[in-house]
């Protein structure tokens, strides 16, 4: 048995590993252990494409091994870095900024197979149209990442960048792009090359710096996407079986959740990649401003007055609560409440926080149990019979302008109804407008009472108040 044959079968186990990993990950009891098997696949796959290196490379062993080792010292350096920093509520730039560097290596990947071909005097069609859409896909993933890293990390306005007749720039960067993947399958060189990455990059560039920052989420599943599909175009340049199929599935999985949260926020996909939702947000982002009538104030103690009658509790939690690292006081607090004989459990938003499943792995993380934290359908028709709901830390996912105004930026997202209920406390610092710098209705409402203040601290306050009371 050859080095090639045995990579290549652990190749087989590591990508059915990765597909168990996804499985895993689809729910949040079995999230744990989709980490794992991905983790080991990727232990495996490093391992053989080592393997496979030593036993293919034209240097001497010692060489690639040393090379090998430099750059996994220096990946696995960075990388542990970045990761023991970043905090959650940061992680869509820092995914955006990872899918950058997978478009970076299918261009560079892109550039070494074509001229290594051209040296050894191989002119393969296939081969040279896997280039070019590997370097096009590659070259757009590169810079729509890095603008939306840099909307993301509000290093630039999130505000979409509103060039004249955008839509036709697009589509003649597009048909130009094919143009000239057409030019370069037809008469290599390195010539159309150049100029595709050159025309490719800024397609990627405008094509995200039109997007308003309301649809940001969408275009980070979608770079998700486009990512998967240039590391399966790297794959078939190099010949690596497993990164096809890796990229493949970070292509599809990405498509189907950029797919999940369009639907979450009633948007189409195409008008998203087009600009239409960010447009809007961006021509009347001080239509619902200021305020619009009377609020009502609560204390702690008013709020933990009304939980200790109430039979049912429904707690709404969205990105404030991440900024307040709340979870933990409400943890507590769901407990007391429980003790007490009240039913209490969560309601969740689809896109509540700043990236899909952000809720959940903090609910997690505080060992809230997973049979009470429910999906936005699985709750909105629960809400009318609910004696007090707790808003904390959302805004924009429990707006019921979505509904009631057409006129609205966020006009058709699907909310979740906490108005419904008997009595609603919104958890929150201000008066101020969330993310899509919309005002809500729903904090002048009569049966609303708002709780002002850093959302742990007034969780913390209302446990003290229970536990004292
Ligand atoms: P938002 O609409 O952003 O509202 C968050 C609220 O939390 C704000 O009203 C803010 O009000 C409050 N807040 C912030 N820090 C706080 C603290 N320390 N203590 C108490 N309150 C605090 O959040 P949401 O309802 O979760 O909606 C999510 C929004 O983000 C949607 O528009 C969605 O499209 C967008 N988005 C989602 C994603 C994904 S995929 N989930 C990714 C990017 C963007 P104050 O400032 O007054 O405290």
């Amino acid at each position: 048995m050859t080095a090639t044959s045995v990579a290549q079968a652990v190749y087989v186990l590591a990508a059915v590993l990765f597909v168990l990993s996804l499985a895993g990950l689809s729910k949040q009891e079995s999230a744990r252990r989709g980490n794992v098997l991905g983790m080991v696949g990727m232990v495996l796959a490093l391992a053989a494409t080592i393997v496979l290196a030593l036993g293919t490379s034209a240097r001497p062993v010692l060489v690639t091994a040393l090379l090998v080792v430099v750059v996994l010292l220096v990946g696995a350096a960075v990388g542990t870095w970045r990761a023991r920093r970043v905090e959650m509520t940061q992680m869509p730039e820092l995914i955006a900024i990872l899918h950058s560097f997978v478009g970076a290596a299918a261009v560079l990947v892109g550039f070494n197979s074509y001229l290594t071909a051209q040296a050894a005097g191989h002119d393969d069609v296939a081969h040279l149209v896997e280039v070019s859409l590997g370097v096009l896909v590659g070259a757009v993933t590169f810079t729509g990442s890095v603008v939306a890293f840099l909307k993301l990390s509000g290093r630039t306005r999130s505000a979409p960048l509103q060039l004249p007749g955008r839509n036709l720039l697009n589509l003649g960067a597009l048909v130009a792009s094919l143009g000239l993947v057409a030019w370069f399958v037809v008469a290599p060189s390195v010539w159309p090359l150049l100029l595709l990455t050159v025309v490719s990059l800024a397609l990627g560039w405008h094509l995200v710096a039109s997007i308003g920052g309301g649809d940001m989420p969408v275009v980070v599943s979608m770079l998700n996407s486009y990512s998967g599909w240039a590391a399966a175009a790297a794959g078939f340049m190099l010949g690596n079986d497993l990164l096809i199929v890796t990229g493949a599935l970070v292509g599809s999985s990405g498509a189907i959740l950029s797919y999940i949260m369009c639907r979450a926020m009633n948007r189409s996909f195409v008008s998203v990649i087009l600009g239409g939702f960010g447009a809007e947000e961006g021509a009347a982002p001080a239509g619902g401003e200021g305020p619009q009538g009377e609020h009502r104030e609560v204390s702690a103690d008013d709020v933990a007055a009304l939980l200790r009658d109430a039979r049912s509790v429904v707690i709404t939690p969205g990105y404030g609560m991440a900024v307040a690292k709340a979870q933990y006081p409400v943890a507590d607090l769901v407990q007391l409440l429980r003790d007490g004989g009240a039913q209490v459990r969560f309601g969740v938003h689809p896109v509540a926080g700043r990236l899909p499943g952000h809720m959940n792995v903090l609910l997690a993380e505080a060992r809230v149990p997973y049979d009470i934290v429910l999906e936005m359908d699985e709750i909105n028709d629960d809400l009318a019979g609910t004696d007090v709901v707790l808003v904390i830390g959302a805004n924009d996912t429990v707006n019921p302008a979505a509904l009631d105004d057409p006129g609205s930026p966020i006009a058709g997202m699907p909310v979740l109804h906490v108005w419904e209920a008997e009595q609603v406390v919104v958890f929150k610092r201000s008066m101020a407008a969330g993310y899509a710098g919309v005002q809500n209705p729903l904090f002048f409402r009569e049966n609303t009472g708002m709780l002002f203040g850093d959302a742990k601290l007034r969780v913390e306050d209302i446990v003290a108040a229970l536990r004292a009371g």
